[in-house]
This record gives C-alpha cells, structure tokens and sequence, in this order.
C-alpha cells in the first residue's frame, strides 16, 4: 500500500513537473498585477524590448534599445497588457535621452539606460503602476524577478505572452570571472536554466519592490556560468533622476 502511494504522488509530481511552461528562459505567466510596472517598447509598431513605468509620463529602458534618440517618435510603449500586441494603453514617446556615455560594445556595454516622456499620461491602476528605484543594489544571493515578452530560449521567440522567472543576485566577482569588463554600473543575476533572454532588454529586474536592473546583455541564455548582466540602476541614479528633471524641464523629478 505504502509503495503504491508512494508511486502515485512519484508520478503525479512528474507530470505536473512536466507541464510546468517554459518561457521567459524557466519562467511561467505572469498576472499583469504582479508586474504593473511591465512596459512592451514599440520601435515603427513592432515589440523591440522591455521597460519600466517610472511615473505617468516617465518610462526607463535600455540604452541599446533606442537607436535614435533624436527621433523618438518612431518609438511606443504599450503598458497593462499581458499580450505584447493588444490591449492596455499605448502611448507615443515624444522626447527620450539615452545616457551620454553609453558604451554599446558587445562585453563593454556601460551606461545602458535611456529615459523616455510619453506623449499623454498614463492612467495609473492595479495594472499600470510605477516602480521605485533602487537607493541600493541588494547583496549577492538576494531574491529577484525579471520579466519580459522575449526569448523563451536562445534563439527561440517568446509566445508575446508576459512570462516572468525567479533569479538570484550573482556575487560580482564570480560574474566578472565570466565576462572579464564589467564595472560598477552593472549587476548579474541568475539561476539555473533561467534567464532574461533577446526581447526582454530594457526590462525590469526587481528585488525588494524596487527596480535594481534594466536587462542588458548575456552571452546567450540560461547558460551555466553566464549569468544575465544588467545596468545596476541603484549606481546609476542619480544620472537618471537627472535625466527625469531634464524631460519634465524645471520639475523637479519627485516620483508619483
Ligand atoms: N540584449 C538582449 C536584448 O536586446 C538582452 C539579453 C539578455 N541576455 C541574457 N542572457 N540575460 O533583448
């Protein structure tokens, strides 16, 4: 009898093991409540990255996802939508400023943050809601979430559904081991078989419900000793409340 049991809950926890989806690289559906502050970053009407709502007229992706800052309005944002095409609220961007020193090299990409002022304000609810930034990166081995409509896989696309993943701060100098350049405006995540992955860059790595990364780079996806590199948005504040304060002209930037 004790055996039988034991083989029933054996293959029912394989089957549900089974059935888990792999998306984001090893993440699962989101509900957009847990993610409100998900952006899906339109360049000429089609998904490129992610991003974050900052406030009602303030969004923040990657730098290396804004080609032209001098011509914003090529670009989009789509917010509270679990879907990368339809739905929420989509809002022309009418003036962005990418970081002035941002490095776009393959293993020295620096500075990878842009600030973008939408057209029209948001409306703000359960869905559509800013998130704080970080005052300070957390420590290695600290929770956090990425989310994203990207990649499922390298080289794989998303289904253009919101998937999100659990990961882990990296320690620094086991992830500069791997990718040799890295500096201070930058922290790793991961876990194994989980990841950001293409499409997901500009998005939002979250810990302690505050915004610590912006997904930046990776040597693919999900793969052993290559942990996911992000622009660490605690050292990189005070250039983006700076760059907050430009767009909104003489405002000071006070989070709404
Ligand atoms: N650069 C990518 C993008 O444009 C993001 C890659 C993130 N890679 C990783 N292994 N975490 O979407």
């Amino acid at each position: 009898m004790f055996i039988q049991w034991t083989l029933v809950i054996f293959s029912v926890t394989l089957i549900s093991a089974g059935s888990i989806p792999e998306r984001i690289v090893g993440g699962k559906p989101a509900e957009i409540t847990q993610f409100p502050w998900q952006v899906s970053l339109y360049k000429l009407g089609n998904h490129c990255c992610g991003g974050s709502i900052y406030s009602n007229e303030i969004v923040i992706t990657a730098a290396h996802c804004i080609e032209t800052p001098e011509f914003p309005k090529i670009y989009s944002v789509r917010v509270g939508s679990l879907t990368n095409n339809t739905g929420g609220q989509l809002v022309e961007v009418v003036e962005i400023i990418r970081h002035e020193n941002y490095v776009p090299k393959r293993r020295h990409t620096y500075n990878d943050v842009a600030v973008l002022r939408l057209q029209s304000k948001l409306i703000l609810s359960d869905n559509v809601s800013p998130i704080p930034l970080a005052d300070k990166a957390p420590s290695a081995g600290s929770p956090a979430w990425v989310s994203g409509f990207g990649n499922i896989r390298t080289n794989t696309p998303g289904t253009g559904n919101l998937l999100y993943t659990s990961l882990k701060i990296s320690d620094f100098d086991q992830c500069q081991n791997s990718y040799k350049y890295l500096t201070k405006v930058q922290i790793c995540a991961d876990a194994p078989g989980k990841d950001s992955c293409q499409g997901d860059s500009g998005g939002p790595l979250v810990s302690d419900g505050k915004l610590v990364g912006i997904v930046s780079f990776g040597i693919l996806c999900a793969r052993p000793d290559y942990p996911g590199v992000y622009a660490n948005v605690a050292e990189l504040k005070p250039w983006i409340l700076n760059a907050i304060a430009k767009l909104l002209g003489t405002h000071i930037a006070d989070q709404k």
